[in-house]
């Protein structure tokens, strides 16, 4: 009953609410080339040949208004203009006020959007950061423009845009066909535009190890909006999905079946909260996809991990040095809990150099580990055993063997082959000694 209870609690709130952050409303300030809305002795002027949808939430006095020729007004109950003779003791000496450009406001642009995990989140200005990828709407999203506004957004991608609702003025939108119709309407033409067609309807992540995002197909759109800091540290951080490399700290977490993803976000998130040194730091935790090296050269396959980054807001020398502070808490956090919480194992790699590895000693045992893990997992790998074992001279002894899921697994023994890319690898499981050859191609 318990756990029904908290796996329904966590489906429900798993993945985003991304909210859309600029406007094309009349009262917002910023839309206007003279940086305050319009009063009574003002002319008012939407240029002709440009398409938009103005969002009007009380009324208005103004000396004229020339409008567009595509485009809208929507009036909240109770707006509305009228003419002023005789002028405005409160306006000044009155101006030509332009409404700006809003053609240029990217979907794929990250820093267009604000991050929630719930509506009332959002609604609250509880915002998540997130790794740029991740910080425009994923297919599992719901996708909100605030109620009382409207806007206009450019969709355009060479394919489908999928996620899992949109809300336009209230209204939400989950089916697909019923939004394909809203982009029909006058509205919804002059609100979307682009060569892209928005799909609304999709799932939601029913996975509560986490769901990958899948914007890294948009990667070149998504960072082409951004531009990165140059840094100062060391060793600057990639993770992935973020579009800059960045003084930092990244936790790499391997987990099992029992892993909830938001129940962990919320654990790792509310632990630190409450330690005020903390404060400044940010985190985004995402469920990624990585490349598997042998020996961190060869890559063998691709497996699935969360990647926590870690931000703080330092600069200069100090950059990143927080973040590792915390990240080094959350690596003894999950040694402490991970069992019991569905996490296998933990590292964290710092932009001062630093990883756990060589913060704990040599971390080779987990690496061979996984690496025998995922052999094994392919079956049929080994070719052949030994009866007798013939290696005195047997390295890289996991330090501890509860990481390594493999009881069986005693020593492991890596052997390079000189005359090409290959390498043998001997391990001694239960008595016996079993080789298998890998060729890089
Ligand atoms: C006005 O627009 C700016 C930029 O688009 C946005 O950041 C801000 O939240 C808007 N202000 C209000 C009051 O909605």
């Amino acid at each position: 009953m318990a756990l029904r209870h908290n796996v329904l609690l966590f489906l429900c709130i798993l993945h985003f609410a991304n909210q859309w952050i600029p406007d094309t409303d009349f009262e917002n300030a910023t839309n206007w080339d003279k940086g305050s809305v319009p009063c009574g002795n003002d002319q008012v002027v939407f240029l002709a040949q440009r398409k938009v949808s103005v969002y009007v939430e009380t009324a208005h006095t103004i000396t004229g208004m020339s409008l567009p020729v595509d485009g809208e007004l929507i009036l909240a109950s109770g707006a509305g203009f009228t003419v002023r003779e005789g002028g405005d003791p409160g306006c000044g000496s009155g101006v030509t006020a332009h409404f700006k450009d809003s053609e240029s406001m990217k979907w794929f642009d990250p820093t267009m959007w604000v991050a929630a995990t719930t509506i009332d989140d959002l609604h609250r200005g509880t915002y998540q950061f997130s790794v740029h990828e991740e910080s425009v709407p994923c297919q599992y999203d719901d996708v909100v423009f605030r109620e009382t506004t409207s806007f206009r957004v450019d969709v355009s991608s060479d394919h489908d845009v999928p996620v899992k609702s949109v809300s336009v003025l209230g209204k939400k939108f989950t089916s697909s066909s019923e939004f394909s119709q809203y982009l029909t309407s006058n509205s919804g033409k002059l609100q979307f535009h682009g060569s892209s067609s928005l799909k609304v309807g999709g799932s939601g992540c029913d996975d509560i190890t986490g769901c990958i995002c899948g914007n890294s197909g948009n990667r070149d759109k998504i960072c082409s909006n951004v531009k990165c800091d140059s840094l100062e540290c060391k060793k600057p951080l990639h993770p992935v999905g973020h579009c800059c490399d960045v003084c930092s700290a990244v936790v790499n977490i391997q987990f099992s079946s029992s892993f909830n993803f938001e129940s962990n976000r919320q654990r790792l998130q509310h632990l630190f909260l409450s330690q005020h040194k903390y404060e400044s730091t940010q985190m985004a935790m995402s469920k990624v996809s990585k490349e598997q090296r042998l020996l961190r050269v060869i890559p063998f396959g691709a497996t699935q991990e969360i990647q926590v980054l870690l931000l703080d807001q330092k600069t200069g020398q100090d950059a990143g040095k927080l973040a590792e502070a915390r990240a080094r808490d959350v690596v003894q956090d999950v040694h402490n809990h991970g069992l019991n919480i569905g996490i296998s194992s933990a590292e964290f790699q710092a932009s001062s150099g630093t990883s756990s590895s060589e913060a704990a000693g040599n971390n080779e045992g987990v690496v061979v580990c996984a690496v025998l893990g995922s052999l094994l997992g392919l079956g049929g790998t080994l070719d052949h055993g030994f009866d007798n074992p013939m290696f005195d001279k047997l390295t890289m002894m996991p330090e501890e063997p509860g990481l390594c899921h493999l009881e069986s697994v005693q020593v492991a023994l890596f052997l390079p082959v000189s005359s090409d890319e290959s390498y043998m690898i001997f391990v001694l499981m239960s008595g016996r000694i079993f080789s298998v050859n890998i060729v890089i191609s």
